[in-house]
């Protein structure tokens, strides 16, 4: 599993440039499925059929995204530096001092422009990417060019740390939880989304297409454990989260008391979500056609949209058994 996330974790695929990343899921579950497909916006949908002679299956979506927050190239200057603006939220505190690497395989380092006051943090148009070029002729970047943090993945312990464990986190919980069901007694989707990070987009074109009675996002959480942090009750290695809320979205209260149930006969810890900043897939499934019953399974994670995410592998392993549980057994809401 974690050889699995290095791999994840170490691709680039940022929102709208899936592509690398996809083929790394497609290895993986294509012996495990009974169906594939790529939608237009580049979603990969996975389905595991329901076992012949299940009663009343229902269809349900789960969605983890692929794409991963990045950069885009939007003026080159006379002696060769990139300017750029962002993909999804790239913070301006989190982007100094990185390495971008566009999907051309050139690497650039950011740099700022001189400050009026040493202790303050450029806004990202006063900042640029340096990437080797003298003049604008010999810039290897063209405007347009969309590139993401270039980071390696470290183990510290039970502690995990990389650049977009948000979502590669949640992809890996969605492929080993399609390994782990033996056999299913309702309708799975497993969706790999594309473009979460600009707005949700591939999930809701995904809902459309599946047309799922239930939707379960599995995504990254804010924690509440690090020093004047916001207070909430969510931290690395008390387990997987059950999101309850958050700015986007209240999850169908049937979905957590399904969730919680789970949790409970399955004997693993879980946290109650309320999240106070962020949103995630569940918001595009939920709002979806007619409406659909959706929620979250949330895996708690510091520093969020830096390129040193961290997540603890227990609450990997946990959030898995936590799908599994879930999913093996017939839903009846
Ligand atoms: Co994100
Ligand atoms: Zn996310």
């Amino acid at each position: 599993m974690k050889q699995l996330l290095k791999t994840l974790t170490e691709t680039s695929a940022p929102s709208g440039y899936e592509d690398a990343v996809r083929k790394v899921i497609l290895k993986e579950v294509k012996p495990l499925a009974d169906e594939v497909k790529v939608d237009a916006l580049g979603n990969l949908i996975v389905r595991k059929k329901p076992a012949a002679g299940a009663k009343n299956p229902k269809r349900i979506m789960l969605a983890a995204h692929m794409d991963e927050i990045g950069v885009i190239a939007s003026h080159i200057d006379r002696k060769g530096f990139v300017r750029f603006t962002n993909i999804g939220g790239t913070f301006g505190r989190y982007t100094l001092g990185a390495r971008i690497r566009f999907m051309n395989g050139v690497t650039g380092v950011v740099g700022y422009d001189r400050l009026e006051q040493v202790d303050q943090a450029p806004a990202m148009n006063k900042m640029y990417i340096d990437v080797g070029a003298t003049r604008k002729e010999n810039c290897p970047v063209r405007v347009g060019d969309v590139g993401a943090f270039e980071r390696s993945y470290i183990e510290m312990g039970d502690r995990i740390v990389a650049k977009s464990l948000d979502d590669r986190v949640g992809v890996l919980v969605l492929i080993e939880t399609l390994r782990a069901m033996k056999s299913a007694p309702n309708d799975l989707y497993f969706v790999f989304t594309t473009q979460e990070e600009v707005g949700v987009r591939g999930a809701g074109t995904a809902a459309y297409g599946i047309d799922p009675e239930i939707g379960i996002a599995v995504d990254v959480t804010g924690t509440g454990d690090t020093p004047a942090s916001l207070k909430m009750t969510m931290e690395l290695g008390k387990g997987p989260c059950i999101k309850v809320r958050d700015p986007g979205m209240l999850s169908d209260p049937r979905v957590v008391e399904w969730m919680v149930n789970a949790a409970e006969k399955a004997k693993l810890p879980y946290q109650r979500e309320v999240l106070l900043v962020g949103s995630t897939d569940a918001r595009a499934i939920q709002i979806s056609r007619a409406g659909v019953l959706a929620g979250a399974l949330s895996i708690p994670c510091r520093y969020i949209h830096s390129a040193s995410e961290m997540v603890d592998y227990g609450d990997l392993k946990n959030s898995v058994k936590l799908l599994t549980a879930m999913l093996s057994k017939p839903v009846s809401f």
